[in-house]
């Protein structure tokens, strides 16, 4: 079944949306259940594909999950956990990068685990070679199969020194579901230090792990020999909220994103504001809008946290190219997260993509063929078109492009968008939007 979603464009957005727990996050707090000997509850979950993979993922693996009828909220009830059948965990192959996840928990509650090859975006090679160091330093034995990895701890998993050789927030995850219940002390230096990660780090203490925080990316976890559930609720979802601002930019529109929170958009704030962008804080969430008048250029290099996120980087392109002048953006995190400005280069932008690091630092992919600078010159007439969605970010970029331009846009894999945005065609509509989606049969 192909879904096309048609899209008029030339609409600005105006009114509310609201978000709900971080798509980084609330799959991980699920993994985390696995380690406790009681139920965790988790509020605050959005209605998202990987939601849906996760829960299925732990429910071939004997924990109980329901959901609450009215608000959501999931129960994990890990106590019956079991090894799942290998042609059921097949069946998740390519669905979503959270099964890599599952390792730590699993071989502290059933001694092993089979891990199918990973889906997520395309955005890059995206390798899981330090997950498996990691692994590996932590005692585990990792063999390659057919359709995934099988991973197991003959001798139990032991507390170790480890360094990231780049702060993955993947990796860092990886370490604190494994660390936390194995063996003696783990001490990790450059760790990714994410609002998801602090978050994940405040799931697992409510579970009774013992991690500490310190300067300069160490993360030092005392494993202990048992965990209970948690009670959380999962923190909002910074990228959506940042989509949405970019969405008012784009489309000279006005949003109030209930949830959003400040503190954990700062290095994005400030960029809104330079470039031209306005919003007004309150204690519920962020109203963002363009205030009429030009957008001005910027130069901006994506990084780790407390940088500028590569996850606000695509629909923000969309916004510069409506900025009255030359904007620079260093893509210092994935090496090819600008393949989604082809689309907007048929729509009329002026963009053009270099191997170079056209940013004041060089990054680990300077001189490696991959083109991860774009300068971007405005202000153009964006023009709709027909378009075919390659990535999460990526697509909501190809909509709010879409929304802003003259005349009509076909967009299919749209399906993808489900992965992390939570009901967003009721979400447009609520915005005023005008768009059909059809679904025709195969
Ligand atoms: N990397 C390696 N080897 C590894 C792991 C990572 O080389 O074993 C590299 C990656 O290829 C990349 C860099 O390290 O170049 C950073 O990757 P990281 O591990 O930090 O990313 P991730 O954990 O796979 C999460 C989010 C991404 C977000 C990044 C960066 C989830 C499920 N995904 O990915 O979110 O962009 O952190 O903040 O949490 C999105 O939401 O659209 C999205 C892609």
């Amino acid at each position: 079944m192909d879904s096309v979603m048609t899209i008029r464009g030339g609409v600005p957005l105006n009114g509310k949306v609201a978000v709900r727990g971080a798509k980084n996050l609330v799959p991980k707090a699920m993994v985390a259940a696995l380690l406790g000997n009681t139920p965790s509850i988790l509020r605050n979950v959005p209605e998202i594909k990987d939601v849906d993979v996760v829960t299925s993922l732990l429910t071939i693996h004997g924990v109980e999950v329901t959901k609450d009828p009215v608000t959501g909220d999931l129960t994990m009830d890990p106590q019956n956990a079991k090894t799942a059948p290998s042609r059921e965990i097949d069946a998740h192959a390519g669905d979503s990068r959270i099964p890599i996840l599952f390792c730590g928990p699993l071989m502290h509650s059933l001694g092993e685990a089979f891990i199918p090859d990973l889906g997520g975006c395309k955005i890059g090679d995206r390798p899981i070679d330090y997950h498996l160091q990691v692994l590996r330093n932590f005692g585990a034995v990792v063999e390659k199969r057919p359709g995934g990895i099988s991973i197991s701890a003959p001798k139990g998993l032991h507390g170790a020194k480890l360094e990231l050789p780049y702060p993955s927030v993947g990796a860092t995850e990886q370490v604190l579901l494994t660390a936390c219940r194995a063996q003696g002390i783990t001490e990790l230096a450059g760790a990714a230090v994410e609002p998801e990660i602090m978050d994940l780090i405040a799931v697992l203490q409510k579970m009774g792990a013992i991690i500490s925080v310190q300067t300069d990316r160490v993360i030092r976890i005392e494993g202990v020999e048992e965990l209970s559930g948690y009670n959380h609720r999962a923190l909002p979802d910074r990228n959506e909220s940042a989509s949405w601002a970019s969405a008012a930019l784009v489309t000279h529109g006005d949003i109030y994103v209930e949830g959003a929170d400040q503190q954990d958009l700062t290095a994005f704030l400030n960029t809104y504001r330079k470039i031209g962008g306005a919003f007004d804080v309150n204690d519920e969430g962020i109203r963002f809008y363009h205030p009429g008048g030009d957008l001005k250029p910027l130069v901006l290099e994506t990084g780790v946290h407390p940088g500028f996120m590569t996850d606000w980087q695509q629909p923000l392109v969309v916004a510069l190219t409506q900025a009255n002048g030359v904007s620079i953006v260093h893509e210092t995190v994935y090496e090819n997260r600008f393949g989604f400005t082809e689309a907007l280069i048929r729509m009329g932008a002026n963009i053009q993509l270099h191997r170079e690091c056209l940013g004041s630092v060089p990054c680990r992919f300077g001189q490696r063929n991959f083109q991860h600078s774009a300068v971007i010159s405005g202000p153009v007439q964006l023009k709709g078109t027909d378009i075919d969605i390659p990535d999460l970010r990526g697509g909501f970029s190809h909509l709010i492009a879409a929304l802003a331009a003259d005349g009509v846009s076909h967009v299919t894999g749209i399906e993808l968008i489900n992965r992390g945005y939570e009901r967003f065609q009721e979400k447009l509509e609520g915005l005023g939007v005008d768009i059909d989606l059809r679904t025709s049969g195969v």
